[in-house]
This record gives C-alpha cells, structure tokens and sequence, in this order.
C-alpha cells in the first residue's frame, strides 16, 4: 500500500504521522513545493521510528511526482489555510489553482489513485479535482463531514458531560460554516437520541459551536487547525487502504442522491478500497432536506466562481 500526501504542511505532516503510528501503508510519500519541507518533515518522523515502533518507508520529495508513481491513495492538502477572520470560501481563488495543477501531476503517475481532498473550500475542491482529472467519481473523495462529525461528537460530549466514545453524531452537507448540517435527530449517547438528555437551547448551542469550530480554532491560533484534519484525514485513508467498509460523511459527487445532482456534498457513504462505494440514505425530514438543499445551493454558487478564474 503507497500512500501519497501532497503538501507537508501541518495537516499534511499530521496526517502522515497518525499513517505512520498505525501502519497503514507500507510507504509514505510526503510531498511539497518548497524545497527542505517534506525532506525535514520525512527525517523527524522517520527517526520516532525506534521510538514509536513502526516500519513505514517514508519518502520525501520536492514536487518531483515521479516519486509519487502508482500510489493507491492521495490525499491533497496542498494550498493555503485560513487566516482569522476569513472564511473557507474566501480561499478559492488561490487554492482553485493549486488543486488543479496538482490533481493533474498525481493521475499522471497514479491514474488508479483514490484522491482524498483537503484543500479548502473542500467541497468546491473535491468538484474541480473531479471535473478537471475526468476521473471516475467513486475515486474523488473530499474530507470534511468527517471532521465536522468529530467537532460535533467533541460538543455534544462537553454538553452531556460524557465520554466521546459513548456518542454519536454525524454532520452532512457543505463543509462551511454556514453549510454544514449537524444532524441533531440522529445524535445519540449510548444509542440513546439526545433530545432525552439536552434541552433544545442545549442543542442548539452544540450544533453553532459545531458549525463554527474551524473558525473557532482559526481565531485560536493564527492559523486553520491540524491534528483533527490530519486524524480525521487518515481514518478515512484507513477505511481505504484496510477496505474496511466504514459508514463516514464524506464529499462525494451526487446525481440526484438527497436531492441533488452535479454536485459534490457531504453524504453518509460506505468506503472501502474502490474509494467511497455507496451512498446510504438517512431519510431526512423536510426541515433536514431544507437545509441540505439550502447547502447545496451555496456550494453551487461557489463552484460557479470556479468558471471565472
Ligand atoms: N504543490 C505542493 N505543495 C504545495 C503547493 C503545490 N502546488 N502549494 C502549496 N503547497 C504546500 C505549502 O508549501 C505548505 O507546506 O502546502 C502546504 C500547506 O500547509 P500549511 O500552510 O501548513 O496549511 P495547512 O494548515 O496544512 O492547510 C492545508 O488544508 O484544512 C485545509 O484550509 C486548509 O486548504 C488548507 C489545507
């Protein structure tokens, strides 16, 4: 198993290292355009082999993608993070161009590659990585409901004063601050809905805080956060490269799934090692399918941005 990861920055090097402690793949390839960063990243992390106990191969390299060649897997968090005070949207312009360039480089190499997009705005990312490579649409998987759904989960744990792994809870739709949809009905503490156990005020202050915990973070440190993109980055090449089958919200292109068609937004789907297989349908309610509607129109605008670039 070979595992690409493009831009050695900080979610790019955090994801690497959680693929590393788990031993997911046999050879990492860490890649960055600006020349020392991947080399640096690779040498530091190679050398917690002793200390951590793994075996991976790691192999740096400054955009030179002939290193990258026949990768199973390729996660892209190349391109610029936000500042504070900026939304994800406000990033397209930059990152659009970075995307597509290095979507282009990978399938030259890798056109078997199942591509996981990080780069930001995720969902209008995962569209242009899709429209521009031709690739079929089960390999262009964008992350972020994932990540979301963990924000959420973190939430609702500090509001119920519980453990994360007793809850669940899933958050689909766009993965912006005012895309994101936290599923609140299908929340649940010990299988337990938990409308038992907080009030609606209760939930509702756990859904805002959920759809603003990038920005939160953002305002935090300076920077968009690392080590829950890059876990949450490596769960989902995990349930590819074990074919675990994993059910996870991820950014997939929609024709008339919940709704929706040419479109890449956050479902629930089954992953495994031919990328996401399935899309499984939770039946929303028409306030639910509001929102998602609502979601996708704003993620339609933002990818309309893309033909004026
Ligand atoms: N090719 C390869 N690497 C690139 C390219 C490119 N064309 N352009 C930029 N990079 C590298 C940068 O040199 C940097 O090392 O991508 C890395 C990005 O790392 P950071 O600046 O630390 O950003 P990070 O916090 O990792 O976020 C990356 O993920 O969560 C999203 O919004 C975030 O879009 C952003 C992305």
């Amino acid at each position: 198993m070979k595992v690409t990861v493009v831009g050695a920055g900080n979610v790019g090097a955090t994801c690497a290292d959680v693929l590393i402690h788990r031993q997911i793949a046999d050879e990492i390839v860490l890649l960055d355009i600006k020349e020392g960063v991947a080399e640096g990243k690779s040498l530091d992390m190679l050398q917690t082999a002793t200390l951590l106990g793994f075996g991976t191969k790691i192999t740096p390299s400054t955009n030179d993608y002939t290193k990258t060649a026949n990768s199973d897997i390729v996660v892209i968090t190349s391109g610029v993070p936000r500042k504070p005070g900026m939304t994800r949207e406000e990033l397209i312009g930059i990152n659009a161009g970075i995307v597509k360039t290095v979507t282009e480089n990978v399938i030259k190499h890798s056109p078997k590659a199942i591509i996981v997009m990080i780069a930001n705005p995720m969902d209008t990312m995962t569209y242009l990585a899709l429209k521009s490579s031709g690739l079929p649409k089960h390999q262009i998987i964008g992350m972020g409901g994932i990540l979301d759904s963990a924000r959420f989960k973190t939430y609702l744990s500090m509001a119920l004063d519980s453990p994360q792994y007793d809850i669940e809870g899933v958050v689909i739709g766009g993965h912006g601050d005012t895309t994101m949809i936290p599923l609140t009905r299908f929340a649940t503490y010990k299988g337990v809905p938990v409308a038992q156990f907080l009030n609606a005020d209760q939930s509702k202050q756990v859904a805002a805080d959920t759809m603003v915990g990038g920005a939160t973070l953002t305002k935090l440190l300076g920077t968009s956060a690392w080590y829950a993109p890059g876990a949450a980055a490596a769960l989902l090449v995990e349930s590819i490269a074990r074919d675990q089958k994993r059910q996870f919200p991820c950014c997939v292109f929609l024709e008339g799934e919940y709704g929706q068609k040419d479109i890449c937004l956050g479902v629930p789907v089954i992953v495994g090692k031919n990328g996401w297989e399935k899309i499984i349908d939770y039946k929303l309610n028409a306030e639910e399918q509001e929102a998602f509607n609502k979601s996708a129109d704003a993620v339609r605008s933002m990818n309309d941005v893309l033909a004026t670039l």
